[in-house]
């Protein structure tokens, strides 16, 4: 293999380069940060060259191409390929997104792809998100209510109750907003970011949970919350299009009045 070159700064070595095959019409340098936890090895970057020709439009395809004829050790996840599942989400040329929503056309140059920034890696691309899930089982994201639904059904809300919701239903849960978010980076331990607290304004603000008192005593506190400063890359990153800094300005806001 043929090493590659990478800024003098850099923390990652430089790693294997795979050039692009013989009578390639349009070629494209991939350089994808490379972890194993079993090799004993420090991080690289290893770049790969392939013909866009012969490859689809989006990121993900070439991850799934580089997989499929050149290296099978480049470990990443990815499900749905539509931008449902969350699964792929990974910094992209700087930024958190979908591979799977994320056009190769969008980028100049080679395209660099590294885990999502500030999570411990299981592998290559792979971030552990242990974390994250453990938070977002702590702000119980369920329908909470002493209530029995009725006899006959579900539990129906207006239009105007359901439309509340909007916003924030669509939330895959892929975690680029938290990732992006400076005070995660700095107090992920305590603060509980942006996915989650939008996960708990979604409860907050469902017509029939009956637990919003109690879901609010829980965020009042002065890191799960209130590390928030409305820095906004979270709702810049979300690939979505989704606003998590507004719920989280929101709770903020209905702590203060049901303080009177
Ligand atoms: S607005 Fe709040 S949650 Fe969003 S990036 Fe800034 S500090 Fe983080
Ligand atoms: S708010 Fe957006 S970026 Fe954050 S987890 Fe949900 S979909 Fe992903
Ligand atoms: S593969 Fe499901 S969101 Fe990208």
């Amino acid at each position: 293999m043929v090493q590659f070159s990478l800024p003098k700064n850099s923390k990652v070595t430089a790693g294997r380069r795979f050039p692009a095959p013989e009578g390639a019409t349009r070629v494209k340098a991939f350089q994808i940060y490379r972890w194993n936890p079993d090799d004993a090895q420090n991080p690289r970057v290893d770049s790969y060259e392939i013909d866009l020709d012969k490859c689809g439009p989006m990121v993900l395809d070439a991850l799934i191409k580089i997989k499929n004829e050149i290296d099978s050790s480049l470990t990443f996840r990815r499900s749905c390929r539509e931008g449902i599942c969350g699964s792929c989400a990974m910094n992209i040329d700087g930024t958190n997104t979908l591979a799977c929503l994320k056009p190769i056309s969008d980028i100049r140059g080679a395209v660099r792809i590294n885990p999502l920034p500030h999570m411990a890696v299981v592998k290559d691309l792979v971030p552990d998100l242990t974390q994250v899930y453990a938070q977002l089982r702590s702000i119980e994201p369920w329908l909470k209510s002493e209530t029995a639904p009725p006899p006959d059904g579900e539990r129906r809300q207006s239009p105007t109750e359901r439309a509340k919701l909007d916003g924030m239903w669509e939330c895959i849960l892929c975690f680029c907003c938290t990732t992006s978010c400076p005070s995660y980076w700095w107090n992920g331990d305590r603060y509980l970011g942006p996915a989650v607290l939008l996960a708990a304004y979604r409860w907050i603000a469902d017509s029939r949970d009956e637990a919003t008192g109690e879901r609010l005593d829980a965020l009042e506190d002065p890191f799960k919350l209130y590390r928030c400063h409305t820095i906004m890359n979270c709702t810049q990153t979300c690939p979505k299009g989704l606003n998590p800094a507004k719920a989280i300005g929101t709770i903020k806001q209905l702590m203060v009045e049901r303080q009177g």
